[in-house]
């Protein structure tokens, strides 16, 4: 008899309103495989996204030859080498033999992506994008994490547990690349989040507070969603030896941004108790939120919650938003627009120019010229937004 778990799991069906991240596209085919299914019937991947933590050592030759050997190695531990991976190999090999300085800019600089501007660029790009996959795991292997776990609890690995296409109501279980975005920021800025108490809106798969919680004390990741939730909450465990040794922790929460309350119902999986609430008004001095704005009421309905939050809390508190501009070609416009990030750009006016005898709140865009951390391409479309709201009484 043929397990219908298996069965699903050979022939996913992706629907046709299905959105899929960029982040997952550039995943070679050959490494997605799932895990398991979730709860509503969805294929669920695991990711390794490395951190690169050191750019020295990642631009020394030593590592540049380990990371060849290494790969070598993955391509080997799956089955026979295919003719397309033996030609990675030997281009990696080529570019590696040109020496470090083909992995530095004018500056010195680590470039760790460049977007192709040529032939050749392009088949680097692919080696370079090539360090970002899925990990194959046995599929119906019970303990398949725990054996992952015991193989990679190194400091540079984020794991991710995260669906490939979603509808767009699921988008929480894919990783988007401002989540990237503003993990690269923060792990730029450690010094600046140490020790501090964070709220993520929308944090979906969790990564951008399980990469804050490695600097942070405590993030509290939150989400609408059971499923959601508990995919969330899974990466957190999957990736407690990132926050571990600097004393961060992850509290993943429902918060709905349609709601004027915190769920405080103790039957709830995800609901806050009062001390929690207590906790995030007074030592909340951080809040974010990667890729929430491509939905009018949904972005109205956040700036409604964080004008809320930010009135509650006891500190000022300085927010950062990542998003990335999705253009679309419109008949009714006949060009190309922007509409869900116009009416980003104009809430985010109707904040900064709010009269309010409580909070004043300024806000900046942030450049985008600090070093990336994480793999993935920083497109022109991706920004990032510093909201400063100060308490005036
Ligand atoms: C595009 S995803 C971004 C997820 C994650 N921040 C990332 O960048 O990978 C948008 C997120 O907003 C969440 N969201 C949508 N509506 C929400 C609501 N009413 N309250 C709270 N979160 C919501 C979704 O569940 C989803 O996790």
């Amino acid at each position: 008899m043929v397990d219908v778990t298996e069965k699903k799991m050979d022939n996913p069906t992706f629907k046709s309103d299905t959105v899929l991240s960029d982040v997952h596209l550039y995943c070679p085919n050959k490494r997605h495989l799932m895990v398991r299914l979730n709860a509503v019937g969805q294929p669920v991947f695991l990711s390794y996204f490395k951190l690169l933590w050191n750019t020295e050592d990642l631009a020394s030759e030593k590592h540049v030859r380990e990371a060849t050997t290494e790969r070598e190695h993955q391509y080997r531990s799956g089955n026979e080498l295919c003719d397309k991976d033996r030609n990675n190999l030997k281009t990696e090999r080529e570019l590696n033999s040109e020496g470090v300085e083909a992995l530095l800019d004018d500056d010195g600089d680590l470039e760790v992506v460049r977007r192709p501007r040529s032939a050749s660029d392009l088949e680097a790009e692919d080696l370079l994008r090539d360090r970002v996959y899925p990990v194959v795991l046995m599929k119906g292997k019970e303990d398949a994490f725990e054996d992952e776990q015991q193989e990679c609890t190194c400091s540079d690995v984020v794991k991710i547990e995260h669906t490939m296409a979603t509808p767009l109501e699921d988008v929480g279980k894919q990783v988007w690349r401002a989540a990237f975005l503003l993990a690269d920021y923060i792990l730029f800025k450690r010094d600046t989040f140490r020790c501090c108490s964070v709220l993520e809106l929308g944090g979906g798969t969790g990564i951008t507070s399980i990469i804050m919680a490695t600097v942070a004390k405590r993030v509290y990741c939150t989400d609408v969603g059971e499923d959601l939730l508990a995919m969330c909450e899974q990466n957190v465990v999957l990736n407690k030896h990132l926050m571990e040794p600097g004393g961060g922790e992850v509290k993943v929460k429902e918060l709905d941004w349609l709601k004027d309350e915190f769920c405080t119902d103790p039957e709830a999986p995800y609901s806050w108790s009062e001390e929690e609430i207590a906790d995030l008004h007074n030592h909340c001095t951080v809040i974010m939120a990667a890729d929430v704005f491509y939905d009018d009421d949904l972005t109205d309905a956040l700036f409604r919650m964080l004008y809320r939050i930010t009135h509650n809390l006891r500190n000022s508190c300085t927010v950062y938003l990542a998003l990335e501009k999705r253009l679309n070609f419109t008949l009714r416009h006949m060009d190309v627009t922007c509409e869900a990030y116009s009416h980003f750009r104009n809430t985010l006016s109707d904040l900064e120019n709010l009269q309010d005898r409580k909070i004043k709140y300024t806000v900046e865009p942030v450049k985008l010229d600090f070093c990336q951390f994480l793999v993935y391409e920083r497109i022109e479309q991706l920004e990032l937004w510093k909201i400063i709201a100060e308490q005036l009484t």
